[in-house]
């Protein structure tokens, strides 16, 4: 198979993380989390104490200590600078503060245009909200991935607490619903299925499942 792009885009906690470091693996490609990218800015702003009202200082910090990703054998990890922050950018205040950040247009244009760096040869799993419709609309395979609430509340919540992160699951139901509702009504790239995406719903599925569908999508498109 050429090195093609596939773009996965879909809710908070439906998988898309999981089923696109299999699908890279699987195939040798890069794998691009870019979620991981907005969090990062958001620590960024929580650690350096900048509002995230005044973009233009977000987007000088970031451009002292950018974004990057290396590989390991913990898995892809995750730096702001020298600093890593893999384990940062998952805890409480991150994610409730991240999609106000991924709101604001100058933080979506300095990232949107790294991730565009990073995809450009192709031969990469780049999952997200607006990879699709923004970020590689050329891309060969997209994919939409969605679930009830309440069974990515469940996943969600054995992978904290694997982690180690504390939480309280009702309250973790709410976190995911509001993300998706700003996420989706945002102005800027909001949420929303690529025209040419396929739509799979994993409810009840597992990652397995989900990884064989999303296959035989990518032969039917190559
Ligand atoms: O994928 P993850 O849940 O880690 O993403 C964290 C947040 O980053 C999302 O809730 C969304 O606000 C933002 N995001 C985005 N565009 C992307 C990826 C993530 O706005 N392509």
């Amino acid at each position: 198979m050429k090195d093609i792009s596939i773009a996965i885009d879909g809710p908070a906690s439906s998988g898309k993380s999981t089923v696109a470091k299999i699908l890279a693996k699987d195939y040798g490609y890069i794998y691009i989390d870019t979620g991981a990218m907005y969090r990062a800015v958001t620590y960024l702003a929580l650690a350096k104490k900048i509002s995230v009202e005044t973009e233009e200082l977000l987007i000088q910090a970031i451009e002292k200590q950018p974004i990057s990703f290396q590989a390991s054998e913990n898995g892809q990890q995750v730096f702001v600078g020298d600093e890593n922050v893999t384990e940062a950018i998952r805890q409480n205040d991150v994610t409730n503060l991240v999609s106000t950040v991924a709101a604001k247009s100058l933080v979506r244009t300095a990232l949107v245009k790294l991730q565009q760096e990073f995809g450009k040869n192709g031969g990469v799993v780049m999952d997200g909200r607006d990879i699709g419709t923004v970020v590689l609309p050329k891309a060969e395979v997209k994919i939409f991935l969605v679930a009830s609430v309440e069974e990515r509340a469940e996943r969600r919540y054995k992978e904290n607490i694997a982690k180690k992160i504390p939480t309280d699951f009702e309250i973790l139901k709410e976190e995911i619903a509001r993300r998706d509702y700003l996420d989706s009504t945002r102005e800027i790239s909001p949420l929303v299925q690529a025209e040419d995406a396929v739509l799979l719903d994993t409810t009840g599925l597992n990652i397995e499942e989900v990884v064989g569908e999303i296959k035989k999508i990518i032969i039917e498109k190559t």
